[in-house]
């Protein structure tokens, strides 16, 4: 049977529309299923939204809608976002869904039932922005960070769940698991938030100040707290019922502000007190940032990815992004930059080499692939054979250096364009005695063209479905297997269609003053 591969994106919070961030994460997971699925696994890809919670609530009324009117309208853009963007996600989770609701209340009640969960009178100080309770060691010179908003002092009954009765358990399961956490300096932090105490976890909020959530199955005037329900639709989804077939998790994928406590302390508890196994990992991105802050709704610097979209097509944003970040560290987004790999690395480098090679065979061969006999290659063309760019391409995506993959990539587009200009078809063109020597060229482009659709495929799927198509070539699961990049001779005598260009040039209008 072949290797299956379960990935999960974060859940997006639906109180404004998605942006760049949202977007870069949700990307990063499509590449990375595609990889696998070129690999010929089978692949659970598992993305969503986040829908209960105080901010929901306060964002539907502002806009005057009814919470669950609110989500269906902005759940909605983060749905269709990404099928602008050609995520392959298997599902789009809502935690507004029944079964998931069933799911986390049959949770609830296990938990409870097992003794984990107790009633206790609470003070504490309560931030709406993070949906979580916040202690006076989390100011920063006294004063609470930015990320948390307003922080309001709050004094309830609720329901906790006996976290701090698994630290030491948690402890030694981090330790003795050195791949759960990436990139490792990740797990570093975790691991010294570890040496002081967590504290039990509220896991509920009173009616009278929430009403936007999941009741208690055994407290029906309490609902859930947001972080508890959300996280469990990785479980809830992966299949409705116990036990779930897909569980557990090869890869949870979320950004660095959710890792602790959410994913590194709560989730791995909540599973081990329900008797469920642990994901695999939890892969850690880093921000991206513009105006040196972390892009988000509440700093009001967020970059919208539909104009990118819009103009210059989904797979320059994925492209983007995917080139631009180092998985695991911040990076900067300016529109200099974005235009910057537009036109050099998509238009000239990849673009241009589709646009040329198969122009000439159009101009010289009368669109027809010509043959390229064994005996007739010299070491020039031999260069295009190696499979090297296969290798570093896929060791490179196997480590998550998806942009150290890239680069390995277009390494070999810049030897490919290269090659043109070194066996310049055009002068061949204007000696009949050369026309052998043009033919063994042209094929050896085509050829070029082919094995990059098939290497480019999991993070420009769009373009590598363009160039199959100038081919001629069916697009099928199998199109785009790693092992089709192996080179070889499948265009020989075959027609191709003239090309459009895959990236066209957008003339930019730098507006006065305006600093992306
Ligand atoms: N709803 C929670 C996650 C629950 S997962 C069970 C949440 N939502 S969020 O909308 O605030 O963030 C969703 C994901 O987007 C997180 O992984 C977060 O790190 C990521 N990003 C949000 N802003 C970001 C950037 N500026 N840059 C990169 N990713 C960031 O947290």
């Amino acid at each position: 049977m072949s290797q299956r591969f379960f990935l999960t994106t974060a859940i997006d919070y639906v109180n404004g529309r998605p942006h760049l961030g949202h977007a870069y994460e949700k990307i990063l997971a499509d590449v990375m299923v595609r990889h696998r699925r070129s690999l010929g696994e089978e692949v659970f890809f598992l993305t969503g939204v986040d829908e209960h919670g105080q901010k929901v609530q306060q964002s539907a009324q502002k806009a005057g809608l009814t919470s669950q009117e609110f989500c269906d309208q902005t759940s909605a853009l983060f749905r269709d976002l990404w099928a602008r963007l050609g995520l392959s996600n298997d599902r789009f989770v809502r935690t507004t869904d029944q079964p998931h609701k069933d799911y986390v209340r049959a949770c609830l009640q296990k938990l409870y039932d097992k003794g984990e969960i107790y009633f206790k009178e609470h003070e504490g100080f309560y931030s709406a922005r993070a949906e979580q309770f916040v202690t006076e060691k989390d100011q920063v010179d006294g004063v609470w960070p930015e990320i948390y908003g307003e922080v309001v002092k709050t004094k309830e009954p609720n329901y906790f769940f006996k976290l701090a009765a698994y630290q030491d358990w948690l402890r030694q399961y981090v330790t003795d698991h050195p791949e759960f956490i990436f990139p490792s300096f990740r797990r570093n932090e975790v691991l010294a938030a570890l040496e002081n105490p967590i504290g039990d976890l509220c896991i509920s909020r009173p009616k009278s100040r929430l009403e936007w959530g999941i009741p208690l199955p055994f407290a029906e005037d309490f609902v859930t707290y947001v972080w508890f329900d959300a996280l469990i639709n990785y479980v809830s989804f992966a299949d409705p019922g116990l036990p779930t077939d897909k569980w557990p998790a090869d890869v949870h994928l979320i950004g660095k502000d959710i890792l602790i406590p959410a994913h590194a302390v709560y989730w791995p508890i909540m599973l081990k007190a329900l008797g469920l196994e642990q994901p695999k990992q939890l892969v850690v991105h880093g921000w991206w940032m513009n105006r040196g802050a972390k892009m988000s709704k509440s700093v009001g610097n967020v970059v919208d990815p539909e104009p990118y979209i819009e103009t210059f097509g989904p797979d320059a944003l994925r492209y983007f992004v995917m080139r631009e970040m180092s998985l695991g560290q911040d990076a900067d987004f300016t529109d200099e930059k974005f235009i910057q790999r537009y036109q050099s690395d998509l238009g000239n480098d990849l673009g241009n080499l589709v646009q040329r090679s198969l122009s000439m065979i159009g101009r010289y061969r009368e669109g027809s692939v010509p043959a390229r006999p064994a005996e007739a290659l010299t070491d020039l063309d031999r260069e295009l054979e190696s499979d090297e760019p296969t290798t570093l391409f896929r060791e490179a995506m196997e480590s998550k250096q998806i942009h150290i993959a890239l680069q390995h990539l277009w390494a070999y587009l810049q030897k490919a364009n290269q090659y043109v200009e070194q066996s310049a078809p055009w002068k061949l063109a204007k000696d009949p005695a050369l026309a052998p020597r043009l033919d063994v060229v042209l094929a050896t482009l085509a050829e070029t063209v082919r094995r990059v659709a098939v290497l480019t495929a999991s993070v420009l799927p769009h373009t590598s479905e363009k160039i199959y198509a100038v081919l001629n070539l069916p697009v099928t699961a199998e199109s785009f297997r790693l092992t089709e990049a192996a080179f070889g001779n499948r265009l020989e005598g075959k027609p191709v269609q003239p090309p459009t260009p895959l990236f066209p040039r957008i003339e930019v209008e730098k507006e006065e003053g305006k600093k992306a």
